[in-house]
């Protein structure tokens, strides 16, 4: 099935979107260097790495189909917080959004029968769960430190060790 322009400007604004998510971790990161707490900066620097995976999965779909993609600018993202607890309930909404957005991308798909954009989409709902999950956790688990230093310290280390991110997949519906 041709690719419809419809699905096109759908997925090209989801690149876009996926790339500013990998800025708006990166400047989570950055936050975190600066307040010593190198794990978490760690954590966040994996994040931003997947997400150029992710908008590089969406472009292979538009690039496997003959399609063309259009970069756009990318926004700037928010560079402050007041806590680790804050900057971890952003990611948690940030990902709501991106779940609600790849949804809705699913909802054009589906009224256009278009087969293989939700076989590529399935990959996502999957990996929103999981990235809903991983932030909603580690938001969650800073609020029960609150003010404890250790505890917090202790929390830095464990995220210090989170795998390096895999590189781009090679084809849109890798596993
Ligand atoms: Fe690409 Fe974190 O969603």
């Amino acid at each position: 099935m041709e690719i419809s322009q419809e699905i096109m400007d759908a997925i090209n604004d989801q690149i876009n979107f996926e790339l500013y998510s990998g800025y708006i971790y990166l400047s989570m990161a950055t936050w975190f260097e600066e307040k010593n707490l190198s794990g978490m900066a760690h954590w966040m620097e994996v994040q931003a790495d997947e997400e150029y995976a992710h908008a590089i999965r969406f472009y292979r779909h538009i690039v496997e189909r003959g399609g063309r993609v259009t970069m756009k600018a990318i926004e700037g993202p928010k560079t402050e917080w007041a806590s680790a607890h804050d900057v971890f309930a952003d990611a948690y909404k940030h990902e709501l959004m991106v779940t609600e957005r790849i949804y809705k991308i699913g909802d054009i798909a589906d009224r256009l029968k278009d087969r293989s954009a939700q076989a590529m989409l399935q990959w996502f709902y999957n990996e929103q769960t999981e990235e809903e999950k991983n932030t909603m956790e580690i938001r969650d688990m800073l609020k029960m430190i609150g003010e404890s230093m250790p505890a917090l310290l202790q929390l830095d280390a464990k995220l210090g060790a989170r795998p390096a991110a895999p590189a781009p997949p090679l084809e849109s519906t890798a596993p």
